[in-house]
This record gives C-alpha cells, structure tokens and sequence, in this order.
C-alpha cells in the first residue's frame, strides 16, 4: 500500500502567515504540521509517500528531501495550479501503479493515527473508505448522507447539509477511484472535487464503507483550529527539561530544549520551548508553543504559537490566542499609554482591546 499526502493548494485562509510560507510548515507544538501526517503514514506500516506539491514550492522538497530523516521514501508530485483534490488524484495515478492507497489530506490532524481505518478498509473490502466525523459546522466539508449504515449521497460544502457528518481528510482507495477523478467536471469554483469523486462512486454502484472518528480530529484551516491543535498535543507532552531554569517556577508539563535559558519568570504548562530562546522576566501561561531563537522578557504569553525568531518585549497587555509568523516582533512603547504603532504585511489581522 502506498500514501499520497498533499502540501500544495491556496492557504488562503491562513494569510498573511501563507505568504511567506506553506501552511504545511507551520508549526504545532513545535513540529512541521506535515511531520504528523507522515508520522501517521509511516506508523501505519506504509513507507512509499507521493506528497503533492504546488509545482513552484521548493519549501517542502527542502525540508524532507527523500524522506530517510524521517524514515520513509519521499516522491514529489507537483501539481501546476490546486485544480482540486480529484486532480490531486488524477495526477498521483502513475505513482500509486494500480495499488490501494491511503490518501491523507496534509492539513488535517487527529488523534491516533490511521492504522485504524486501513484495517477496516481491509476488513471491508470495498473500493473506497472514508473516515466521518460528527461536527457542529458542516457547511464548511464535505457532508456524507447516511441511511441503514451506509452511505448513500456526498455533498462538497452543502448551503443544507443532509447530515453533521464531515468526510474528513482521511481517504482509503482502491483504483476504481481513478476511473471516477477522470470522468467527472470541475465544478462551479473551478475546482475537480473529491466530493463529486465519492459521488460518482456511489453513482455507479461501487462501495463506499465508513467508519465514524470518536475522537479528536481538526481540519487546521482557520488560525482557531492550529491553536487548537496546539493544545491538543500539548495537553499530551511529557516533562523534557534540557535548558537553564534560573530563579523561575515551572508547574504543569513542559519541553524546554538545550540552550534555552528561562530567567525570573513562571511557566505554567503544559508549554514548549525551542532551541535557543531567551525567556526573561516573563510569565508563559499554558498551551504556548515558543520556537527557535524568540525571545519573550517582560510579558505575559499564552494560548499561542510563537514561530522562530520571534520577539515579544516590554507588553503591559497578556498576548494570547495569538499566532506570530517567523521573525514577529511585538514590542510594548510606554511612552504614549494612549497609542499603539504598528508595522503590519498585507493582510495582517491585529485585535487590540
Ligand atoms: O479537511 C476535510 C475537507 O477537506 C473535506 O471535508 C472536504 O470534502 C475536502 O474538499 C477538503 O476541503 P478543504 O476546503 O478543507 O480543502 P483545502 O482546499 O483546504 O485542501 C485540503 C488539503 O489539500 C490541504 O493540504 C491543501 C491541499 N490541496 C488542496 C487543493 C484544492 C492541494 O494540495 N491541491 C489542491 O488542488
């Protein structure tokens, strides 16, 4: 069996963080949000990965190279524009040479990896398995419609979801499927829709089993959903202290790596801390996650990712439910109690009380 995990399309809703960098890459809890789906994959048992590119990203290619420092084999496929997840399929066919297939959409994140769900896929026997998850905001998925245990319609984004059950980012194929992503249309957005791939499926009366996921999945599309899943891994971290603790008082968990030096402060975990960073006469406050070279004095930070060299100095205010790009600085101005001066990118997003 072989995963095709994709890295590619639009990042839209993570900007001005996805201008400079693929969402792919940002961090939770300190690891390459990537890094779980490939964890997932390789603890399943499967170590041929086709991961999908957008075809002029080197980013990822530069990261995991051929995937040894991760212990699987890593083939790109680059995709010219994000034609749609069916595309993403279509144009995965040579690398999956007529075999099943796990495909894991790379933003996705859920606990207790996939092995599961190969094994009711293998159980099943049935051309395709899709893991649902019961969820408050259907409108924002793919929305499956049940009756008597199976799945009889798929909707991408239904305006009136038949049910609360998202198809989540985990599929398992056989290569009926490829049959399906070659013959439907793009849709109104222009996009090949793996919805209307499921769709077609059912249509022609392959099989499509399911399994319900009971418990924590997250679709990081919107910044609420990374801090989320910060958390969410954070909340399961054990106590790895390597750097210098100086006159400071740790309660909860925390990972604090070497060269770290935390000084006059208060931790309350659980938190992670990276590499390098300076933490100074500050308070971090739990499910915080602070990257390489940051250096975090006179404040208050909590419920937030800090990527790397990033620096938070001098702020009377708590920084909280916060995601800072790599090289952020906030910096507080006690001159003019009055006032706040900001330098922001395009498509920046502050709230101030
Ligand atoms: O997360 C589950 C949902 O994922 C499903 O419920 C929906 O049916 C499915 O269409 C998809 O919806 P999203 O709107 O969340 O898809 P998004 O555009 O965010 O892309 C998901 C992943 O695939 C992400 O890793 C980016 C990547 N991608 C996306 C497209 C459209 C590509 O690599 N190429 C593409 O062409």
């Amino acid at each position: 069996m072989k995963a095709i995990i994709t890295a590619g399309g639009h990042g839209t809703r993570l900007r001005p963080i996805t201008h400079t960098q693929n969402k792919h890459l940002i961090p939770i809890a300190n690891k390459f949000m990537l890094d779980y789906a490939i964890e997932y994959v390789r603890d399943s048992g499967i170590s041929d990965i086709g991961i999908i590119i957008n075809a002029n990203d080197e980013s990822i290619k530069n990261e995991f190279k051929d995937g040894s420092s991760r212990g699987v084999n890593i083939a790109y496929i680059p995709q010219e524009a994000p034609l749609g997840l069916a595309h993403v399929i279509k144009i995965s066919e040579k690398f999956i040479n007529d075999e099943p297939f796990i495909f894991y959409l790379g933003d996705n994140i859920l606990v207790g990896g996939v092995a599961k769900f190969i094994k009711e896929f293998k159980r099943e026997n049935s051309n395709c398995h899709l893991a649902l998850s019961k969820v408050p905001d259907p409108n924002r998925f793919g929305v499956a419609e049940v009756a008597n245990n199976k799945i009889i319609s798929i909707e991408e984004k239904p305006k009136n979801p038949k049910s609360d059950l998202a198809v989540t980012g985990i599929y398992l194929y056989d290569p009926a499927i490829f049959e399906a992503v070659n013959n439907i249309k793009p849709s109104a957005r222009g996009e090949l829709e793996i919805s209307d791939a499921h769709q077609y499926l059912l249509d022609h009366g392959l099989d499509i089993s399911y399994s319900v996921i009971t418990g924590w999945w997250k679709d990081t599309g919107k910044p609420s959903d990374l801090l989320s899943a910060n958390q969410l891994v954070l909340d399961n971290i054990e106590n790895d202290i390597k750097g210098e603790i100086v006159n400071t008082t740790i309660n909860g968990k925390a990972v604090i790596s070497e060269n770290v030096r935390v000084s006059n402060s208060k931790i309350d975990g659980p938190v992670i801390i990276n590499e390098d960073t300076i933490i100074e006469n500050a308070h971090v406050t739990p499910h915080t996650a602070i990257g390489k070279r940051c250096k975090v004095t006179n404040s208050t930070v909590g419920y937030s990712i800090i990527m790397s060299d990033s620096v938070v100095r001098d702020v009377s205010d708590k920084v909280t439910n916060s995601l800072l790009g790599i090289d952020v600085e906030i910096i507080g101005n006690h001159k003019d109690q009055s006032a706040h001066r900001f330098i922001l990118g395009d498509q920046s997003r502050v709230e101030v009380d």
